[in-house]
């Protein structure tokens, strides 16, 4: 077991080396390059991330680690290739596919993603778990990010692996993403360790903003302070980053995150039709729910002036209903 491990991260590694190479080097490799610069990719980041293309042919990578004297049944095992149905031998798991190598916290490759360039299903094929790795731990990009988050304290979470790529190139250097997968207690247990507040920066779609709903009490429970980014509907940060630039997505989007409760409020407006004031009252009703969930008096206090003033009724009502509501959940 402990043997077969040691030979599985030397192969992740090695392989790893030969996507990047024939990304970079190979004819094959041109068109996914020419694909990763139209998208914004520069030579630097590639580098950074080893971002690699697997050929579009059955078996490079068997025939590559055969010849190295790895055990394909291990290969196999560990999610790098997979055994023919019939007539035996082995065929790459990613074929045709830029490859995102996905580390441990130090550093080592342990799994991949792959990505399609056309409009190919899957959009990203993923290694599956092995003895190297398990989804529910593992966060993108936390073996560089990590030192930036302990310093500042603060972790960018991302839905996808490109917004963190882009990200990091426009100068947000504490952002991970987890594997296309929802957060987990473990993932916020892990960045609880290293870090008091957590930005929660999804994708603008109704998707990304009900998975940033739900990553909220996931955080809160490790104890995390919450913020969310607020994406213009519809687009992602990679989108964004592409559009706008670097300077814009940190200082409109990172550095104006809002408060958990903020965004809680402004998602459940959603549900109410508040060009008619006939709802205002139901709408007040879920508001000061969510308020009443605040822990100190200053707060409350903040968003029921807003409430109030937004809404034209009097605070002194409002705090009345709230009263009765911490009544009720206290
Ligand atoms: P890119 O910018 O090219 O990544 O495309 P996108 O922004 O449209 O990606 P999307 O927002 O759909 O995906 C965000 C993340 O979800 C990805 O980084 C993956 O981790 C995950 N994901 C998306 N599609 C798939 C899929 O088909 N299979 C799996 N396993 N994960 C996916
Ligand atoms: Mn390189
Ligand atoms: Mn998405
Ligand atoms: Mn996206
Ligand atoms: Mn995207």
């Amino acid at each position: 077991q402990q043997a077969e491990q040691s030979v599985l991260y030397q192969a992740y590694e090695l392989s790893a080396k030969w996507y990047h190479h024939i990304l970079k080097n190979m004819a094959q490799g041109r068109d996914a390059m020419n694909y990763l610069r139209s998208r914004g990719f520069t030579d630097k980041w590639i580098d950074f991330f080893q971002i690699g293309f697997a050929p579009p042919m059955w078996d490079r990578l068997a025939a590559f680690l055969e010849k190295r004297q790895f055990s394909l049944p291990l290969m196999d095992k560990g999610g790098l290739v997979t055994a023919r149905t019939e007539g035996g031998g082995y065929y790459d798991k990613f074929r045709d596919r830029i490859i995102f190598p996905i580390t441990d916290f130090k550093g080592r490759v342990i799994a991949f993603a792959g990505r399609a360039m056309g409009d190919a299903q899957p959009k990203y094929l993923n290694s599956p778990e092995t003895m190297l790795f398990n989804k529910s731990r593992s966060l993108y990009n936390f073996h560089h990010a990590r030192p930036n988050i302990r310093k500042q304290q603060s972790v960018v979470l991302f839905e996808g692996y490109v917004d963190v790529i882009k990200a990091w190139g426009a100068g947000v250097n504490n952002g991970v993403a987890t594997m296309g997968t929802a957060l987990t207690e473990e993932h916020a247990n892990l960045i609880r360790k290293n870090a008091e507040q957590a930005i929660v920066c999804y994708d603008g779609d109704s998707a990304g903003q009900a998975a940033a709903f739900k990553s909220i009490p996931i955080l809160q429970k490790a104890n995390m302070h919450v913020k969310i980014a607020m994406m213009p509907p519809g687009i992602d940060p990679d989108e964004f980053i592409a559009a706008y630039g670097g300077d814009r997505f940190q200082h409109e989007i990172i550095d104006g995150a809002v408060p958990a409760v903020k965004f809680k409020l402004l998602y459940a407006r959603k549900n109410f039709n508040l060009a008619d004031s006939a709802n205002w009252p139901q709408y007040i009703n879920t508001a000061v729910k969510l308020i009443a969930e605040l822990e100190t008096p200053v707060e409350r206090e903040h968003y029921i002036s807003e409430l109030a003033a937004e809404f034209r009724y009097s605070p002194e009502s409002i705090r009345q209903q709230l009263n009765e509501e911490r009544q009720i959940f206290l």
